[in-house]
């Protein structure tokens, strides 16, 4: 099939290389320049493991192509996406600007009847507004097109998009039209395994689900963080705890980590817009308040166990910090819990020494204070350090040598807020641990 995508984001990007590599002739509109000179060079503007190989593959193969020039973008194609940023407006709500621009444009440039998948995360009710603005402005230009207006939430993972996009546990196309549901079905058939990934949904139910399932992941991860501040109280566990209740199918063992708190650009996100959106219809959310103020506490948790373990002030302390990135596999720092502490380490008078295989440039731009330096490598940044503390589980953190570490660190402490480790190992070695939610080890 010929498709264009308007946006060459992550979600774009991924969406576009992914369904080239498939065979489809694929085209991405992207307006900004420097990210256009990027792709056109055969780059990708962020890290994303396996993306950069298969976009630079298929668009040597001519089956994937970028432009600035939505018209000839359109020429030939059956399948619109737009797949523009949703960022968060000053009131939480999802700020719609760029996707009603990317519908404005479309009604201005579709030359026949057509199909327009919104991918982008919207507010419930947006395709069908989308789906407004498009007609209205075909009639304005007196363009006699039929246009049907399709939402496909995309569920990606960063660190794993381009393998989430090949194997999707669940495909949700909303569409009240059979004819866009055929065409959608017969452009998803290379990933419908067993040929029961499809879910067909009416348009605001696919529109919810994207948001539904951010939640209810959200909401996982800050009970599991409330239930690690209790295990610590009650002497118990949370790694076993997790083990015990995971084993419950009902429950399952995915997504059950206690931690510094979820960061990235979505859950954060998401959730504030699921509660304004309730707020718009008069509903209240105190459940989806309550797991942002969770995370909000838990991204505070690491600073008060260091500032316990070296005395009420860091004035003239240094803390090695492995790990800026949200989660591991990617440079993203948005909403990152490494932030959060850095900058509350800085604030009580400490020096940082930072390290992040990939999201160093990321973190330096973010964060401008002489007190935070980057280091190249794992080790340096323990050099000179009273105390280490681990924010995402990068695999090189997952087994340091803690002799070695012991020897190093003035103050002989890790905070490993991951709960990689293994408590008792790391005391056996000349280290104090202090973990998430693990006995009584507070
Ligand atoms: C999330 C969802 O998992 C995807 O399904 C969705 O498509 C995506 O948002 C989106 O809306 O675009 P992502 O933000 O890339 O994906 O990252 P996750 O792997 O979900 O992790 C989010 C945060 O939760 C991270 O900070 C991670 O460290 C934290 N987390 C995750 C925990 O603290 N504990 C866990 O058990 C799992």
């Amino acid at each position: 099939m010929n498709l264009a995508i308007i946006g060459a984001g992550y979600v774009g990007l991924v969406t576009g290389a992914c369904l080239a590599d498939v065979g489809n002739r694929v085209v991405c509109v992207e307006r900004n320049t420097e990210r256009l000179r990027v792709l056109r060079g055969g780059g990708i503007p962020f890290f994303e493991p396996g993306l950069a190989e298969m976009a630079a593959h298929n668009a040597q193969a001519g089956r994937l192509a970028f432009t600035d020039d939505l018209p000839s973008a359109l020429s030939d194609a059956e399948i619109v996406f737009i797949a523009v940023g949703t960022p968060a407006d000053e009131d939480g709500s999802a700020d719609l600007g760029h996707v009603l621009e990317a519908s404005a444009a479309l009604g201005r440039a579709i030359p026949r009847d057509m199909v327009v998948v919104v991918k982008s995360t919207v507010p419930v009710g947006t395709c069908h507004r989308v789906q407004a603005l498009i007609e209205e402005t075909l009639r304005e230009r007196g363009a006699p097109w039929r246009v049907s207006v399709a939402s496909n939430p995309e569920f990606l993972k960063e660190g794993s998009a381009v393998d989430d996009f090949q194997r999707p546990d669940r495909i949700v196309i909303g569409t009240e039209d059979a004819r866009a549901l055929r065409l959608m079905a017969a452009l998803y058939a290379p990933y419908n395994r067993n040929r029961d990934r499809l879910i067909h949904t009416d348009v605001r139910s696919a529109e919810f689900t994207k948001y539904a399932s951010n939640v209810m992941l959200a909401t996982r991860i800050s009970l599991m963080n409330e239930l690690a501040r209790i295990a610590e109280k009650v002497g118990a566990d949370i790694e076993a705890v997790r083990h015990g209740a995971g084993a419950d199918p009902r429950i399952g063992h995915h997504f059950l980590y206690a931690g510094v708190g979820y960061g990235g650009s979505c859950f954060p996100k998401d959730i504030q817009a699921l509660a304004r959106l309730a707020a718009d219809h008069g509903e209240s959310t105190p459940l989806l308040d309550s797991v942002q103020r969770v995370n909000e506490e838990q991204k505070r948790v690491m600073a008060a166990k260091i500032r316990r373990h070296l005395g009420p002030s860091l004035h003239g302390r240094c803390v090695a910090l492995w790990g800026l990135a949200f989660k591991p596999n990617t440079d993203d720092i948005r909403e990152a819990p490494s932030l959060a502490l850095v900058r509350e380490l800085l604030a009580d008078g400490a020096t940082v020494r930072a390290y992040d295989p990939v999201a160093a440039d990321n973190a330096r731009r973010a964060i401008d204070h002489p007190g935070l330096v980057i280091v190249p490598n794992a080790l340096a940044a323990c050099e000179g350090a009273d105390v280490l503390t681990v924010v995402t589980e990068w695999r090189e953190f997952k087994s340091p040598d803690f002799r070695g570490l012991a020897g190093r660190l003035k103050s002989r402490a890790i905070f490993d807020g991951r709960n990689l480790y293994d408590p008792e190992y790391v005391e056996s070695c000349g280290l104090a641990y202090y973990g998430i939610g693990r006995g009584a080890r507070p």
